[in-house]
């Protein structure tokens, strides 16, 4: 079973079977859905649209169970402290994070909604998947309802260190919440290491390696059917496991739609529809402040401005899809890149051949690959990811073994992705320098490069993520060296 806060699935419009529906954006779903369909999953979460009421019911064979919001809970619970308290804190305070008492209010309120959800549809002994930042309390409250679960949590953004996450009004709370998991899962080593830290300053369990003993009272001990608890110094702890578990793309998917004639073709028409430029830049990204879409930009107008590229020569797609639009950051951001695009474009575009091609709009999954063999070069100079599944997407995508990405060291796709181009969005010069070096990069060392990301890639897939979090989490004993 799958907890997430969204559905695979968005209701758009109509009841019934007139609903119309259609993939819900984001990493999560784009990682998850895979893996759930080759599986009998059932799938817990929000349809997306607030005051919408479904029954649970089938799509592309996984069973969801739509758990409802009202306007209130998504302004609270999902553009509140969701998004404009969690996610700018975990993103290490890129845009100052807001503390209000009553979004946390709403926060455990709707957690205990999904909770309850799960408790009600949950086999005995199920496996329970918890994923990402808004349901952090879950855990736990399935723990105590049904100590017979096996429940596992994974957190898709970043954890930040404790200097950071000490912010947190609610951080004892929150970390209550997770250490209910069998099983705690990060993007890179550091986050769970700071989750470790954390644990050990606010509650002084001891961790060992991978392993946090969390202590219990006697009663919750005799509680914990599952064998996980053992005495430590006379007092009974649970073992629960933290450690990364980089996630990773459908690669095969991505590599089976980039070897598509009508792909290969769309990508040709799209060269021309730019107008053949020598190179072509491509930026991808949800319309975050996190995603160092306006530094990118700096860079690129300075190198026109420094006459190092002409628009004439070197064009750059920005797709930026529209995100939480209601939230007061991104309203902002987007009037800032807007600004920024049309400054550049006022600056450096000629007749037909604007600088940057700025395109606030989602794609299907084929325009995107086609995008993705179009581009020279992929940027992605996040100020802060936990993974980054675009950069994985443009390398699985270049079964040409061309195409050079610079990727931000501050993604965690960059423990992985070590032949990219790595750079500190921060520092516009070396951000500068990439560009140049990709543009001039001989054909030997971009094929190299891309063989040794691709090799990666293809190897490290979201079937491969999904079986090893799931074989941590149903392993006996996690005091076992062997087992981790
Ligand atoms: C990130 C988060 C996901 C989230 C997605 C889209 O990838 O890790 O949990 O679903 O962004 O954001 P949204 O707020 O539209 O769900």
């Amino acid at each position: 079973m799958i907890v997430s806060n969204r559905l695979p699935v968005d209701h758009v419009s109509g009841e019934g079977d007139d609903a119309v529906w259609r993939t819900s954006p984001g990493g999560l779903v784009a990682a998850l859905e895979p893996v759930m369909r080759e599986r009998d999953g059932v799938w817990i979460g929000w349809p997306g649209m607030p005051d919408v009421h479904f029954d649970p019911f089938e799509a592309d064979g996984i069973d969801l169970v739509p758990v409802p919001l009202s306007a209130d809970e998504v302004a609270d619970y999902y553009e509140g402290f969701s998004n404009d308290t969690l996610w700018p804190l975990y993103h290490d305070v890129i845009s100052p994070p807001s503390y209000h008492r009553e979004w946390w209010e709403a926060y455990q309120r709707v957690n205990r909604r999904f909770a309850d959800a799960a408790i009600a549809v949950a086999a005995q002994n199920a496996i329970v998947w918890v994923h990402d930042y808004q349901l952090q309390l879950v855990p736990k409250m399935l723990r105590d309802a049904r100590p017979d679960l096996i429940i596992g949590f994974f957190n898709h953004i970043p954890f930040p260190a404790y200097g950071i996450y000490s912010q947190l009004p609610w951080r004892r709370q929150i970390i209550d919440g997770l250490l209910g998991a069998d099983v705690v899962g990060f993007q890179r080593v550091a986050d769970a290491g700071n989750f470790a830290r954390a644990v050990r300053r606010l509650h002084g369990y001891e961790t060992r390696g991978n392993l946090i003993n969390v202590r219990l009272e006697e009663t919750q001990a005799e509680m914990t059917l599952r064998h996980r608890a053992t005495a430590r110094r006379g007092q009974p702890v649970r073992t629960v496991l933290a450690r990364p578990f980089p996630i990773s793309i459908d690669a095969q998917a991505y590599q089976k739609l980039a070897a598509d004639p009508k792909i290969r073709a769309r990508a040709q028409e799209i060269r021309e529809e730019l107008g053949n430029p020598r190179v072509l830049m491509l930026g991808v990204d949800r319309l975050d402040y996190t995603k160092g879409i306006r530094h990118r930009m700096k860079a690129f107008g300075e190198l026109l401005e420094d006459g190092v590229i002409s628009a004439e020569d070197v064009a750059l797609v920005q797709v930026a899809s529209p995100s939480r639009e209601r939230v007061d950051a991104y309203a902002q951001l987007r009037d800032e890149v807007e600004i920024t695009v049309s400054r550049i474009n006022g600056d450096f575009s000629q007749l037909g051949r604007p600088a940057i091609h700025y395109l606030h709009q989602g794609y299907p999954r084929e325009e995107m690959v086609a995008l993705y063999l179009a581009a020279d070069i992929m940027l992605v100079t996040a100020l802060r990811d936990g993974m980054n599944l675009v950069a994985k997407e443009y390398v699985a995508s270049r079964t040409d073994q061309d195409g050079v990405l610079i990727l931000s060291e501050f993604a965690g796709a960059s423990d992985e992705l070590r032949q990219a181009l790595l750079v500190n969005p921060h520092d516009i010069d070396g951000l500068k320098s990439a560009i140049v070096h990709a543009i001039r990069m001989p054909q030997r060392e971009r094929t190299r490069r891309m063989r040794a990301l691709r090799k990666r890639v293809l190897s490290h897939d979201v079937q491969r993520w999904s079986a090893t979090f799931l074989d941590a989490l149903v392993r006996e004993d996690h005091n076992d060296p062997a087992n981790h």
